[in-house]
């Protein structure tokens, strides 16, 4: 059988790794003698070695073949200097949150342990940092998920294991709860409170199986603005908020995977190949380095405009250039230049050329028969003022719980 799935997937995945492609699913269905509903709950792509060393989980993952899709840690960045004297009025620094960080933080230290508080249930999946498997606390039954991160990303599992941390602080945020972390010989284990019955937001929002009621959508995504918002009045940014980053069960929703957040000091230098493609916001792409917490606000903007169209994802370039042009194909070439010259962003004449020519549109223009129950012109408001290049300009996630979308 496997032989079979790999010999499809070669064939198919290359050029089609589209979930939304449901002759594809409906292939893969047939092929394992079951339902569409097969593609999903046998995570038939995410267990094929065939298809990349990377593993999805059981999220469904539409740009799953292509290279450029995570963090790339060889990207150059200058050292920062903690002690500068800093002009927050600098068109670089953050018109937000700017001045939270006073100096370098070093990340908590993950104490020796081993595994004998916890039993294993479950063997959920493996990713670029991390074993993850569900569990059990047995002193109490508690249901839990072990994430045991590998030996040589141990500075970013101590970064997530602090951030975390300082969230938690925050009980109401609709953030993923740390309840203890050790190390197992070199590799350093997160253990977090199980959501049961959860799904990670893929699989509720992707246009094929959307099960979303208007209702739901608001509750889920105030809750979403408000996690950003405490995220953001703490100094941090998450970095690489996406559908598979967000898990959902009937009543509560929480952003997981803080592997790649980091904290916001003005000035600083980020990676811009940060993150999932899809939802990295325009200064991203353009690969400016002094972006702040807007990034968040423009990937969860993007995953709101996902499940408000059923378009999914909303954004869907194939490079990172291919992305700057979906962007800019919605958003306008005008509005695009006037940001790049206000912040002396440089574009090379080869894709300046490919960005020009484009007017803004009009998002009412997606609203089809499939999703106009969803579509309100407060949403429609609320989208454009995301939508915005100018990340100083664009709404921020404290200013988006005012919103009327979230009032009506
Ligand atoms: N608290 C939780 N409750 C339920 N499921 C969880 C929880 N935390 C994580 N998971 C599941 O484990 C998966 C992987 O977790 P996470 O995203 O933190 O790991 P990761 O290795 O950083 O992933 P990737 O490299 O794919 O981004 C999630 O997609 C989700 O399905
Ligand atoms: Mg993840």
């Amino acid at each position: 059988m496997l032989f079979i799935i790999s010999i499809f997937l070669i064939t198919f995945g290359k050029q089609s790794p589209d979930p939304n492609d449901a002759f594809l699913n409906q292939s893969i269905a047939v092929m394992l003698g079951g339902q569409q509903k097969h593609y999903y709950d046998n995570n038939v792509v995410v267990h094929s070695s065939t298809t990349n060393q990377k593993n999805h989980y059981s999220s469904i993952s539409p740009d799953y073949f292509d290279d450029d899709e995570t963090t790339d840690f060889v990207e150059q960045l200058q050292s920062y200097d903690y002690n500068q004297d800093i002009n927050l009025n600098d068109l670089r620094v953050s018109r937000i949150h700017s001045d939270i960080n006073k100096i370098e933080i070093m990340p908590l230290i993950i104490p020796e342990g081993n595994m004998s508080n916890y039993a294993v249930k479950k063997y959920l999946g493996e990713g670029t940092f991390a074993f993850v498997q569900s569990g059990i606390r047995l002193s109490d039954g508690l249901l839990v998920v072990l994430k045991q991160i590998k030996s040589k990303y141990l500075w970013w599992a101590r970064m997530e294991a602090h951030i975390i941390d300082i969230l938690n602080e925050e009980k109401k945020a609709s953030i993923v709860k740390l309840i203890d972390m050790y190390m197992n010989n070199t590799s350093p284990v997160l253990v977090f409170e199980e959501l049961q019955n959860s799904k990670t937001l893929d699989y509720r929002i992707y246009s094929f199986y959307h099960d979303l009621i208007l209702e739901e959508i608001k509750r889920f995504y105030l809750q979403l603005f408000y996690g950003l918002s405490i995220t953001h009045s703490k100094g941090i940014m998450h970095l690489d908020i996406k559908p598979q980053n967000i898990i959902v069960s009937n009543d509560d929703i929480q952003i997981i995977d803080w592997g790649v957040s980091d904290f916001y000091y003005p000035l600083k230098e980020y990676r811009t190949r940060v993150g999932t493609r899809h939802y990295r916001a325009p200064e991203q792409l353009l690969h400016y380095k002094h972006y702040d917490y807007a990034v968040d606000v423009w990937a969860l903007g993007s995953i709101l405009a996902s499940t408000i169209f059923k378009k999914y994802p909303f954004f869907k370039g194939r490079n990172n250039d291919d992305q700057l042009l979906q962007v800019v194909k919605v958003l306008g070439s005008q509005d695009l230049f006037q940001f790049c010259e206000k912040y002396d962003i440089k574009l090379n004449e080869k894709l300046k050329k490919t960005l020009q020519g484009y007017e803004r549109q009009a998002l009412e223009n997606y609203i089809d028969e499939n999703n106009r129950e969803l579509v309100s012109p407060a949403v429609i408001d609320l989208l454009n003022k995301i939508f915005v290049y100018d990340h100083r300009i664009r709404i921020s996630a404290e200013e988006v719980l005012q919103h009327e979308f979230f009032r009506e």
